[in-house]
């Protein structure tokens, strides 16, 4: 935990993927620190049962659920307006659900499942909950994302991997989307109150990926002695959602608490706005 991190009483807090991981370390800490804390889960019994080992080991008991299958864009919307009925003020959306397929998947939406969950979930659901976030006066939006980024390209003539699939491929385009999402997001949202800023949490020791083939799956074995706790993957998330020195910063990339330089790429302007208007298409949102 960040010493500069202060008391989040009073403020709320929606993270998805609290069910595991990065997320539900994520969670938790913030929950310590106070924050009512709405928990992303896709199945609500998993939900219910976070919900009270969260409430359990920090004390605190203002948790709420997001309950959405974030491979449907249905599902978003339906589980978006839900929590908007309960709650009007939104300070924090950390978006951190994700995978990593090692065959292609296909969601109900007829999208390939790593680009929809990985990259379209933080889009929309950002989209759905921005009325609430702007409404707070003040507002973070948290982008967990990965390294991949830098090895990752945007195949805008076959976005769904239709053509060519690899599980690697998908997975890095699905982060470079993350960081053209975020950096394009902080442009639009400058003089709003609401920031963005996305992060690479290193190598955590997580439900990834268990179970994956491949060269990936490989690495990730070997690299499992070597990887960090969840609760300290999580750091970063915590910071950039809590840290009061972080009020105003905008469209940052930070590893490890630190401010860091990503790809080219994923600064390329013009790729951002591109993917923001395909992303905006295949949401069935406005550009
Ligand atoms: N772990 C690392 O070393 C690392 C490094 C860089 C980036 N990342 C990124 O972090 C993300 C995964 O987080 P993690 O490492 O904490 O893995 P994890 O332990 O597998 O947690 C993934 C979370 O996402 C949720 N989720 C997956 N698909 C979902 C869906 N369709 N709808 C709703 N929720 C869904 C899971 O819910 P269930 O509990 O229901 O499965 C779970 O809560 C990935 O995007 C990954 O690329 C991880």
């Amino acid at each position: 935990m960040s010493s500069s991190a202060k008391s989040m009483e009073g403020k709320v807090c929606l993270v998805t993927g609290a069910t595991s991981g990065l997320g539900k370390a994520t969670a938790t800490a913030l929950a310590g620190l106070g924050a009512t804390v709405i928990l992303g889960c896709r199945d609500r019994a998993k939900g219910e049962a976070v919900k009270s080992e969260i409430s359990a080991k920090t004390g605190n008991a203002s948790l709420d659920l997001f309950q959405a299958d974030l491979s449907s864009q249905k599902s978003i919307r339906q589980g978006a307006e839900d929590v908007l009925s309960r709650h009007a003020r939104l300070h924090v959306l950390v978006n951190q659900a994700g995978l990593y397929v090692s065959q292609r998947q296909v969601t109900v939406d007829g999208l390939e499942m790593m680009f929809a969950v990985n990259h379209l979930a933080y889009f929309s659901l950002t989209h759905h909950l921005l009325p609430a976030l702007k409404a707070a006066g003040s507002a973070r939006v948290v982008n967990g994302s990965g390294g991949a980024e830098a090895a990752g390209n945007i195949h805008f003539d076959d976005l769904q991997g239709e053509k060519k699939w690899s599980a690697f491929r998908a997975l890095a385009q699905s982060k470079l989307g993350n960081f053209l999402f975020t950096y394009e997001l902080a442009r639009r949202l400058e003089g709003t109150g609401v920031t963005t800023n996305v992060m690479h949490p290193g190598g955590v020791k997580t439900e990834l990926g268990k179970g994956a083939g491949g060269p990936f799956g490989l690495a990730l074995r070997l690299m499992r002695p070597f990887m960090d706790t969840p609760e300290k993957g999580a750091e970063t998330l915590v910071y950039l959602a809590s840290a009061p020195e972080l009020a105003g910063v905008n469209g940052g990339y930070y590893v490890k608490n630190k401010p860091a330089k990503s790809s080219a790429r994923s600064r390329d302007k013009e790729l951002a706005a591109r993917l923001w208007k395909v992303s905006a298409e295949l949401a069935g949102l406005p550009a």
